[in-house]
């Protein structure tokens, strides 16, 4: 039996409702590029790095574009999410997500951010959050994206705490195949059909009550 001793974060879509403003700037650049863009693509660019983001969608347009250009797309969509959570306060904070947190770290949880977002840091000290976190691995210190499971390994070996007694908190298919990869539990959140290969899914942080996440966790 696993003995979970970190929980490791996913922030964009998890911790805060950011994953909103990534696709209100997704498409945004998709209406500008003239390539239809629904919230169901959007589900291919969840968890996915900034980079690997942009070509899906070019990919979905049929649209090819020289690097430079790409580079000058891919900076005025940061440019608008930048602007999107200059204005986030501890209250946009997912539901419960707070409480919950500090409650595990308060019994001894080593709590971990596994992001790809650039912008991890900037959203954590708007939100007061980063104090909380024992280690925090994001966009900046990673080479591979999720489904690779490097930001979650990186994040584990930074809490001195092995993959299988590593559980994972993910709203995005890259990301719960990123920690299954990783040889981690996940716990997806958000939709059980699109979340289907996650240990289990919840619509969100705040519905998971402690004692029951406990007994859950200590039967894996
Ligand atoms: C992930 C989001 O957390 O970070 C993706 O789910 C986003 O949608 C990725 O593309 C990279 O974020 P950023 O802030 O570095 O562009
Ligand atoms: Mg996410």
């Amino acid at each position: 039996m696993a003995k979970i001793e970190a929980l490791i974060f996913d922030l964009d879509g998890v911790i805060v409702d950011t994953a909103v403003y990534h696709y209100k700037a997704w498409r945004r650049l998709a209406d500008e590029l003239d390539i239809p863009f629904t919230e169901e693509d959007n589900e291919q660019l969840k968890g996915v790095s900034r980079v690997r983001s942009f070509d899906i969608l070019l990919s979905l347009g049929r649209v090819e574009m020289p690097e430079q250009e790409k580079t000058s797309y891919r900076d005025k969509k940061n440019e608008w999410f930048v602007e999107y959570i200059s204005s986030m306060q501890p209250a946009d904070v997912l539901p419960g997500v707070t409480e919950f947190i500090h409650d595990l770290k308060s019994k001894g949880f080593k709590i971990v951010l596994g992001s790809a977002s650039k912008n991890a840091v900037t959203v954590l000290k708007n939100v007061d959050l980063i104090e909380v976190f024992d280690a925090i691995v994001d966009g900046t210190h990673v080479s591979a994206a999720k489904p690779d499971p490097q930001v979650f390994l990186k994040g584990a070996e930074a809490v001195n705490v092995a993959p299988e007694n590593c559980l994972v908190f993910e709203d995005a298919q890259a990301g719960v195949e990123a920690a299954l990869n990783g040889g981690m539990f996940c716990v997806g959140v958000g939709d059980p059909a699109v979340l289907h290969k996650a240990h289990w899914v919840v619509p969100g942080i705040g519905s998971i009550e402690i004692k029951e996440f406990e007994e859950k966790i200590s039967s894996l």
